[in-house]
C-alpha cells in the first residue's frame, strides 16, 4: 500500500511543483488515524483517544472546503512525512487526521497534503523545513497529521497552512483553525466554516477535518 500512495505523490507532485510557480498551490496526506470530518455542522462531538486521536463520523457535506490565502510562508520542496515533531519541538502534541472528498463525495485517494505551520511560540522556519511536510493520502482518502499546536503571532490567531491537491482538481490552499481561541475573533482571516473538531487526549489533543475539493 505505501507503493501505491507513493504512486499517487508522483502523481500529484508535479501539480504541487506547477502550483509553486505559477502562484497557485500544492498539498499532500498520509493514513493512519481514524476518519473525521470538518464539517462542523455534520461532524460527531470528538472523542479522543489515549493517543489524541479523534473519532467523528465520516459525514461529507459536499461543500467546497473554503480557500485562503497562502501568506508569505510557504516553501516549496517539502520533505514527505506524516509527523513534523522534530526533535526539540516543543508544543502540545496534536493529531490532526481527516479525509479528501470530491464535492459528490467520493473519496479522493492519493490526494497530496502539504502543511506548515508556526511553532509553540508563533515561529516559523523560514531557512529549513521544520514543521512543514507533505503526505498522500490512502486510498480512502484518509490523512493523519502528527504535529504540535502552532502559537498564535502578530495578527494571527492558532492556524495551521495546507495545501491539498489531487489529480483532476484544482489545488485547494486553506487554513485550519482551533476552536474556543479569543483570539479568532480579532483574525481578519479566520473562518469558521475551517475550524477543525477538537477534542483532548491523554498524549495530547486530536483534531478531525474532512476536505472537500472544487470540481
Ligand atoms: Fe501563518
Amino acid at each position: 500500500m505505501r507503493g501505491t500512495w507513493k504512486k499517487a505523490v508522483l502523481a500529484v507532485l508535479p501539480l504541487l511543483a506547477a502550483c509553486a510557480t505559477g502562484g497557485s498551490q500544492p498539498a499532500a496526506a498520509t493514513p493512519k488515524a481514524p476518519a473525521a470530518t470538518a464539517a462542523p455542522a455534520t461532524s460527531a462531538a470528538p472523542s479522543p483517544d489515549s493517543a489524541g486521536a479523534v473519532s467523528g463520523a465520516p459525514a461529507c457535506s459536499g461543500r467546497p472546503t473554503p480557500a485562503q490565502t497562502e501568506g508569505p510562508y510557504f516553501k516549496p520542496g517539502s520533505p514527505e512525512r506524516a509527523s513534523l515533531v522534530d526533535p526539540g519541538i516543543a508544543g502540545t502534541r496534536l493529531l490532526v487526521s481527516g479525509r479528501v472528498f470530491s464535492t459528490d463525495c467520493r473519496p479522493l485517494g492519493g490526494a497530496v497534503l502539504d502543511f506548515w505551520q508556526a511553532d509553540g511560540s508563533g515561529r516559523y522556519d523560514n531557512t529549513g523545513y521544520r514543521l512543514r511536510g507533505h503526505q498522500a493520502a490512502d486510498g480512502e482518502g484518509r490523512y493523519a497529521l502528527t504535529t504540535v499546536v502552532p502559537g498564535e503571532y502578530p495578527g494571527r490567531t492558532e492556524h495551521i497552512h495546507v495545501k491539498v491537491a489531487a489529480v483532476g482538481k484544482p489545488v485547494l490552499t486553506t487554513q485550519l483553525y482551533f476552536p474556543g481561541v479569543a483570539r479568532n475573533a480579532s483574525d481578519g482571516i479566520f473562518d469558521p466554516a475551517l475550524v477543525m473538531n477538537v477534542g483532548e487526549g491523554a498524549g495530547g489533543r486530536g483534531a478531525a477535518f474532512d476536505f472537500v475539493l472544487r470540481p
